[in-house]
């Protein structure tokens, strides 16, 4: 049981994160939650502010958000340069690797955190873990090879199950992977190395810079040295 209310966590820590925006900045937008506390303050600002932001989303729900609140949409082809992204994550480890992909839009989010200048991460302090890998490892799979990935994932030592019912904006199925995770940055190399795996949600080789840690209605920000 979580000592506070994570729906508090996570807006506390969603909502602290806008104070990293600076006006005329490109934002990434993350998927999930924590990441829609984020963008409906972010839109807040931007009205009573007027400022002057362009948002790349990632993912068609977190777009659909932004569009309503009134957030100016753009994408990577017209800004491959973003800078700050600011998402949410299932674990974090000491060292800031991350496990996402809960909601299985982490192809779009590994995107834009590669392409931002800074990323930060939103989390309830639930999500801190001294080891990843209590949480499932999202493997996004082109549907062609579904079942050699899953065979490919059993020789890496990991079990795959199938996300039942569920596409990804990308038009590809997800399988969540269960491992004894000792080495982040080697699995995801591993992983994303089998042919049809689109991407995995291990962060090892894109790890936040921050990470804001809602407890309750306060926030820790932690810096990576
Ligand atoms: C979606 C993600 C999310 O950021 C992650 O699942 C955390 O979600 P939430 O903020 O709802 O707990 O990676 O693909």
């Amino acid at each position: 049981m979580d000592r506070y209310n994570s729906d508090d966590s996570k807006k506390a820590a969603g909502e602290k994160a806008v104070d990293y925006v600076k006006d005329g900045m490109v934002i990434g937008l993350g998927t999930g939650s924590t990441a829609k506390y984020f963008i409906e303050r972010l839109a807040k600002r931007i009205q009573e502010e007027s400022l002057d932001l362009t948002a790349i989303p990632t993912s068609v729900a977190s777009e659909n958000l932004a569009k309503r609140l009134g957030v100016k949409v753009s994408n990577l082809s017209e800004h491959p340069a973003i800078d700050l992204d600011v998402d949410g994550a299932d674990e974090v480890d000491p060292k800031y690797n991350l496990i996402k992909g809960g909601g299985g839009a982490h192809t779009r989010e590994k995107i834009v955190a590669s392409a931002s200048k800074e990323f930060i991460v939103i989390v309830d302090e639930a999500k801190l873990v001294n080891r990843l890998g209590n949480f499932p490892v999202a493997v996004e799979v082109i549907p062609f090879a579904e079942g050699y990935v899953m065979k490919e994932i059993e020789g890496l030592g990991g079990i795959a199950k199938k996300r039942a019912g569920f596409v990804s904006d990308n038009g590809n199925v997800v399988l969540d992977a269960r491992f004894n995770i000792v080495d982040p940055i080697r699995l995801e190399k591993d992983m994303n190395e089998i042919p049809g795996v689109v991407e995995n949600g291990i962060f090892a080789k894109r790890r936040p810079e921050k990470v804001i840690v809602g407890v309750g209605k306060k926030t820790k920000t932690l810096e990576r040295e």
